[in-house]
């Protein structure tokens, strides 16, 4: 081999890519096939020179390059990945009619009476993946996760014989293609079958053999599984020259990505109507499962101006199939107790099997809804469920009524805790009131806290709450942050009860577990105000309007502050909060309990100030924007969007914490107190050339 310091870059870039090459397939031949062909200490030999190499010219080092990717099975839990894009989901509609508002939506949003194009896709039932390629070359995927964030899964992915590791041609050096990993049914089937003879897992569906198969921290597992793919649409892209999703298709297609052979650009709302009605018709001989269709904006341009809500796009919507049904009866009724002591009926059901899904619960949402269906234990009941929400009961099947049955009488005590339940004026639930002294409330404060969208702590699941709980361990959010410090104990307390906690002795438990834990705790002390927020638990605040309290109030002591002195009127500004949850807002901060556990709890962890990273250098990052008057070259909607994407606030009224009014035709007394209060006017032109 020739001594370093003496090639040229030329010769080094092509050993670079003979060592690549090499190290690939012998990775498929030792990992993926079991039948190694070269010897340890030839691939130790390879790897070493590239280190060298790659050392000496650092530039050259290559996306696919060895010392960059996962060879081995990983051993402890799957890396996390940052999505560059979110990974949205899509807001779900079940009738026709929906789907017209819908369109009608679309319309109105971009102010066009036109017929617009749809691409209707079927919806795919597994599980969605992300597949980044740099020049040509795959070299990572991972999960959707919560959106953000999702799990490296790059190894498992290698493995699927459908998925590209290279493509050629015309192609954007960064290139992220999106999609859904399935599993076929026949392929579903096999698998059962074969489990079952061996006394191993059976799957309820193929969704979750897909999810449970490309989930495996041995790639080999997944390899054996047989999955399969369909792309569908992309993430991050250093030069997006498709100009409508059918385009797209055809370059995913040049590409070799699989695409769905039934998706279909649509004209008109007749059209997709057909479409869906086809779709549903053959929807069971399909050779795998579909659980609706999704309609997206065909044109990129209008896509993009219709833009993002929260969590999904404007631009695209799914339209879900009809609830499959079943009978079965209704074994009891129990009552369950949520986070702020609702108390909700839930039946436990003699299990059955409903469209390929084994249900054995099915909520009854409250005491109206029982009263109203006359559900009673011992019922035969037509149930339902769709989509991934928790199945339903549709009604009683009164000719089967038991003879002695008997009324179902709600309780007025909490079952927990036997604390009065009350029912406010106007609500429809029945709330326990016994606060934090109820077991239930306080476990499920505690499974909230450390959710995935608030502290997001790994390790700590719903059992392992419970346990904690029950056995004083972790009674409020403080212990969890002072769990590590009280698990060893101090040496000098060897005769007192302060002999710590050593978890790593509980069964199933072993240090490795542990330090697990702690890191995974550790890893929260900093945190970021929404997820912080949202963490709290105050009623009506969920993960959306956490962050819009946090893009306008920046930091943590700004909104505490504002809430402890009642400043409501702060809150009402922000479009998107209204009356009801800014009530609730500031009487979590006149409860003195919330207080001191707040202030313990920030003796533990640091939170982090608010910024808005995607729209840092925006000109109207963290400015407060009023719209007043009629705009004509984009709607008010669009406009408001496109103002918030950019990190604005946007008020409802002017006050002296404008920043900008953006005047339209005929604008009122927004625009002359705007001259009063002295604060920078725009004209729509002037706005539109600022967000352009
Ligand atoms: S598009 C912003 N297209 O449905 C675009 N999603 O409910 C988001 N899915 O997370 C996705 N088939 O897992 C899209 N043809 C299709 C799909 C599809 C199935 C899944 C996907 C997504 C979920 C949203």
């Amino acid at each position: 081999m020739a001594d370093i310091s003496n090639i040229t870059e030329e010769q080094a870039k092509l050993e670079l890519e003979h060592i690549a090459h090499e190290m690939a397939k012998a990775d498929i031949a030792y990992y993926q096939n079991d039948e190694p062909y070269l010897t340890d200490a030839q691939y130790d030999e390879l790897k070493q020179r590239n280190i060298e190499l790659e050392a000496a010219f650092p530039h050259l080092i290559r996306p696919d390059s060895p010392s960059r990717k996962v060879g081995a099975p990983l051993q402890s839990g799957f890396g996390k990945i940052p999505h560059r894009f979110p990974m949205l989901s899509l807001g779900d509609v079940f009738s026709i009619t929906e789907v017209e508002d819908f369109v009608a939506g679309v319309k109105r949003f971009l102010n066009q009476s036109g017929n617009i194009d749809f691409m209707c896709e079927p919806k795919i039932d597994g599980l969605s993946f992300t597949a980044r390629y740099e020049k040509g070359i795959f070299v990572q995927g991972a999960t959707r996760g919560d959106g953000k964030t999702g799990e490296d899964i790059t190894a498992n992915l290698r493995t699927i014989k459908q998925l590209p590791q290279r493509i050629n041609g015309d192609v954007p050096d960064v290139l992220e293609i999106r999609g859904e990993v399935y599993m076929s049914k026949a392929d579903f089937f096999a698998l059962n079958q074969k489990n079952e003879a061996e006394g191993k897992k059976i799957f309820a569906n193929p969704r979750n053999a897909a999810a449970g198969s490309l989930r495996q921290l041995d790639p080999n597992i997944t390899k054996e599984r047989n999955l399969s793919l369909f792309a569908y649409t992309w993430g991050e892209v250093s030069d997006r020259f498709w100009t409508s999703q059918i385009d797209f298709f055809k370059h995913l297609q040049q590409w070799g990505f699989p695409t769905n052979p039934n998706n279909c650009l649509c004209h008109s709302i007749q059209d997709i109507e057909t479409f869906f009605n086809n779709l549903m018709q053959i929807r069971a001989s399909l050779p795998y499962d579909i659980d609706g269709v999704v309609y997206k904006v065909n044109d990129t341009v209008l896509q993009e101006r219709l833009g993002f809500l929260t969590r999904t796009p404007r631009w695209a919507i799914a339209h879900k199939f009809p609830a499959e049904q079943a009978i079965t009866t209704i074994n009891n009724i129990r009552i369950q107790v949520g986070r702020t002591g609702a108390l909700t009926p839930v039946a436990d059901l003699e299990p059955v099997n409903v469209g390929g899904v084994i249900v054995s619960h099915a909520t009854l949402h409250n005491e109206d809804e029982i009263k109203r269906k006359d559900i009673r234990i011992g019922d035969s009941v037509i149930i339902q469920r769709a989509g991934d929400v928790i199945p339903q009961v549709v009604g009683v099947i009164f000719e089967k009524r038991p003879s002695d049955s008997v009324e179902f009488v709600f309780p007025h005590t909490c079952p927990q805790c036997g604390a009065h339940a009350i029912r406010e004026e106007d609500e429809a639930v029945r709330r326990c009131t016994g606060g934090l002294t109820c077991p239930a409330q306080a476990i499920e404060r505690l499974k909230h806290f450390v959710s995935r969208e608030a502290m997001d702590i790994d390790g700590l699941g719903s059992k392992i709450i419970e346990d904690f709980y029950n056995e004083g361990i972790i009674k409020t959010p403080v212990d969890i942050f002072t769990l590590q410090e009280r698990n060893s104990g101090s040496q000098d307390d060897l005769f007192s009860q302060h002999q710590g906690l050593h978890l790593e002795r509980r069964e199933g438990w072993g240090k490795k577990s542990v330090d697990n834990l702690f890191s995974a705790i550790n890893s929260r002390r900093t945190i970021s105000l929404p997820r912080f927020i949202y963490a709290l638990g105050i009623r009506q605040v969920g993960a959306a309007t956490a962050r819009l309290i946090a893009q306008n109030f920046g930091s943590w002591s700004h909104f505490a502050q504002d809430m402890m002195n009642k400043q409501t009127e702060k809150l009402l500004a922000i479009d998107g909060i209204g009356a009801a949850m800014a009530k609730d807002m500031v009487e979590f901060f006149q409860e003195q309990h919330n207080l001191d556990t707040i202030e313990q709890l920030l003796k533990h962890i640091t939170v982090e100030d608010f910024v808005d990273n995607a729209n840092y250098d925006s000109p109207l990052s963290g400015k407060t924007v009023v719209f007043t008057g009629t705009l004509t070259s984009m709607t008010r909607a669009e406009a408001k969007a496109k103002a918030l994407s950019m990190g604005a606030k946007v008020a409802g009224s002017v006050s002296k914490n404008t920043d900008f009014v953006i005047i339209g035709a005929d604008a009122g007394s927004k625009a002359q107190k705007a001259a009063e209060l002295n604060i920078s006017v725009l004209t729509e032109d002037q706005f539109a050339e600022l967000v352009k």
